[in-house]
């Protein structure tokens, strides 16, 4: 493999996922507080009160990312933290962990790559209508502006959301996340209200001028693979892509949703959140594409199954410890559409990676072949796609360390740190040093 000598090799978190203190100096609850400590919510109860304790631990866990090489890392801001509830009085302790942090990766020559929001709505917002309410477009651009205002001109790279996707329909459909709405509608107002915020922040990110600075937005993109050669199943593939994928890019790169899912989804929806202007808005140029991918979707033609009429069959081949598939060409298919379908936006992968069942050995390793092989045969595909001439500036492996998966709790382990919850202690794993070796390779110092 050969990467361009200034490609980013990072490794993401997320502020809930790592951080835990979530009572500590003034951080106040977001909605995923709210939801894990709901009974049923998350896999035995599981939630982010200590997480990692990324909020006290992160000088050693800069150190493990200098250790390993990084010349990237991706983490979020947690919004409650700086704005305990979501809009007005900032607090500083919340900001000052922050500058501490990227003092600390630009120290090592880390480059901070910053996500806005990754899922953690401040409950207070919740409490006036969350996402659904539009108002929260406008405390989502103060809130971003804060940071713009702060960190800005040390900050590099900035990405507005992590997954729109499953922020509105898992958040707000399926209900499998916070705030744990199931409502088609709701959903597609929350959609909306998500890519109309991210139009306000990069808006407002402009007004700063950053000659360094650059702004996107980073999308979980899958491939939908037809069940069979039928033309029904293609079509249906095609139209689950465009509904997972192009929902979320066809905004911001046309200025459109996709046409042809409006009378599929008119008998949900009317629309009228769509107001005068947003689209333009949303349709503004971007520096950089996020994208997020872990597997591709099998899709069959299923009349009866509501609302699109299409059935994602069970996975094949073989697994990561999610029920995943591996399947790095799909990486490469998804590299390849968005390159032909939006332009030579620059790329940067901000997750790819795997869950396994890691078990530490009794002298202390962890030997993770299978996550060493997952991440070799994606990054084979990136390479390969760079040959082909799509930009791809960087990489970043989900995660740097195992964490708070969501519904799943702790039961799912991506990092490449391993951690033990009982001691919290961090132990590096095979592909901790693979990963180590590899950046190695590419980077000259
Ligand atoms: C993505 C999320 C990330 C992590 C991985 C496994 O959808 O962005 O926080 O949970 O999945």
């Amino acid at each position: 493999m050969t990467f361009p000598k200034d490609f980013l090799w990072g490794a993401a978190t997320a502020a809930y996922q790592v951080e835990g203190a979530a009572f500590e100096d003034g951080r106040g609850p977001s909605i995923w507080d709210i939801f894990s400590h709901t009974p049923r919510k998350t896999l035995n109860g599981d939630d982010g009160d200590v997480a990692c304790d990324h909020y006290h631990r992160y000088e050693e866990d800069l150190d493990w990312m200098e250790k390993l090489g990084l010349t990237a890392y991706r983490f979020s801001v947690s919004w409650s933290r700086v704005l305990p509830e979501g809009k007005r009085r900032v607090n500083e302790k919340g900001l000052d962990f922050y500058a501490r942090l990227i003092d600390g990766l630009l120290n090592r020559g880390i480059t901070p790559i910053l996500t806005i929001y990754h899922w953690d709505l401040p409950q207070a917002l919740q409490e006036k209508g969350g996402w659904a309410n539009r108002d929260t477009t406008d405390r989502y651009a103060e809130y971003a502006d804060l940071l713009f205002r702060r960190f800005g001109d040390l900050v590099p790279y900035w990405i507005t959301h992590n997954e729109p996707w499953v922020a509105s329909f898992m958040g707000h459909f399926t209900g499998e996340h916070a705030p744990g709405i199931q409502d088609l509608p709701t959903a597609l107002t929350v959609a909306h209200h998500l890519l109309l915020s991210h139009s306000k922040a990069v808006e407002a990110f402009r007004t700063f001028h950053l000659p360094d600075g650059k702004i996107g937005i980073t999308n979980v993109l899958t491939k939908g693979y037809p069940a069979s050669d039928k033309d029904e199943d293609r079509q249906i593939a095609l139209l689950f892509e465009r509904l997972q994928n192009g929902w979320f890019l066809d905004p911001i790169f046309t200025g459109s949703y996709p046409l042809e899912l409006i009378p599929i989804l008119a008998s949900y929806s009317d629309f009228s959140f769509i107001k005068e202007g947003d689209m333009e808005k949303i349709n503004q140029p971007i520096d950089f594409l996020g994208i997020n991918y872990y597997f591709r979707n099998i899709v069959r033609h299923a009349p009866e199954a509501q609302p699109l009429g299409f059935e994602i069959l069970p996975p094949q081949g073989e697994l990561t410890a999610m029920g995943w598939e591996v399947y790095p060409q799909g990486l490469l298919e998804v590299l390849k559409n968005v390159h032909s379908q939006y332009g030579s936006i620059p790329i940067l992968i901000t997750e790819n990676g795997a869950a396994y069942d890691d078990l530490l050995t009794p002298d202390g390793r962890v030997e993770d072949r299978k996550r060493i092989q997952f991440l070799k045969s994606h990054l084979e595909k990136v390479d390969e796609a760079i040959a082909q001439g799509i930009p791809v500036i960087g990489y970043c492996v989900w995660s740097l360390m195992d964490n708070f998966e969501w519904a799943y709790g702790y039961s799912k382990r991506f990092g490449l740190l391993y951690i033990d919850y009982a001691t919290l202690k961090r132990i590096p794993k095979e592909s901790f040093y693979w990963y180590r070796e590899l950046i190695a390779k590419t980077v000259t110092i």
